[in-house]
């Protein structure tokens, strides 16, 4: 019996399901070359947002409407979701809650939040103008299916991911490598190093030329830096868009 299904739809985006509850994070489909399925696909309860940009609230309300889904978000986030008629549970970093499906915990990210409200119309000083005050950027620790998943979200790296290693003891960790707005693989390395979860997955990388990385490498270095028998047996495995892991 599959415990925890992980499917990567690109980018940010990865859907999480134990088999009675599911739930996407970061759904930035719609506009995204690299993604598998439009949001009229995706069949979940619960939105989950580390922060307001373009690429990480994508289609997020309009899942949330389709599924009569509950977003999960930063306060100032979640405020302005319910502003455009979604239902939100309001959270903040730190803070942990436990939903139907296991709990959620709040991790630090460090990153923008702005919300770019009228992201897809108008010239650059229109969109510079439509962003709203977004609060602070956030990761996320889930619990599902028996496993925990952290998703770290857009940061740079930090040194109390070592933190959230030596006290949460992730199953599983979701590391940006795309570099330029987020952690470089160099980075997402050492982030590895600090978690020891034992699964390594990488993120937003390749859907812009700004972002291109070669995740194979990255996996390689994980492999050869981190999987031996000698070190703390941390694996990596980079996932296609479409691609599901059952862990
Ligand atoms: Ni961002
Ligand atoms: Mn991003």
């Amino acid at each position: 019996m599959c415990a925890l299904r992980l499917t990567y739809h690109g980018h940010s985006c990865f859907e999480l399901s134990d088999g009675s509850h599911s739930l996407i994070v970061d759904p930035f489909l719609s506009g995204n070359p690299q993604a598998d399925v439009g949001p009229e696909k995706i069949r979940v309860q619960f939105v989950l947002l580390t922060h307001g940009h373009g690429d990480h609230l994508g289609d997020a309300l309009e899942i949330a409407r389709r599924n009569q889904a509950t977003i999960v978000a930063p306060y100032e986030l979640a405020a302005f979701c319910q502003s455009q008629g979604a239902e939100a549970h309001a959270m903040h970093i730190g803070g942990s809650w436990h939903f139907p499906f296991g709990r959620v915990k709040l991790t630090m990210a460090l990153h923008g939040a702005a919300i770019e409200a009228g992201a897809d119309s108008g010239s650059r000083a229109d969109r510079a103008a439509g962003l709203l005050y977004g609060g602070n950027p956030c990761g996320y620790l889930v619990d599902m299916g028996g496993k925990r998943v952290y998703h770290a979200g857009d940061t740079g790296l930090f040194g109390d991911m070592a933190l959230i290693g030596r006290l949460e003891h992730p199953d599983v960790a979701l590391l940006p490598i795309g570099d330029n707005f987020v952690m470089g693989p160099q980075d997402a390395l050492e982030a590895a190093r600090m978690l020891q979860a034992p699964l390594v997955i990488p993120m937003h990388y390749n859907t812009f030329p700004v972002i291109r990385q070669d995740a194979e490498v990255f996996g390689a270095e994980v492999e050869a830096e981190l999987g031996g028998a000698a070190g703390p047996g941390i694996h990596c495995r980079v996932m296609a868009p479409g691609d599901v892991l059952e862990l």
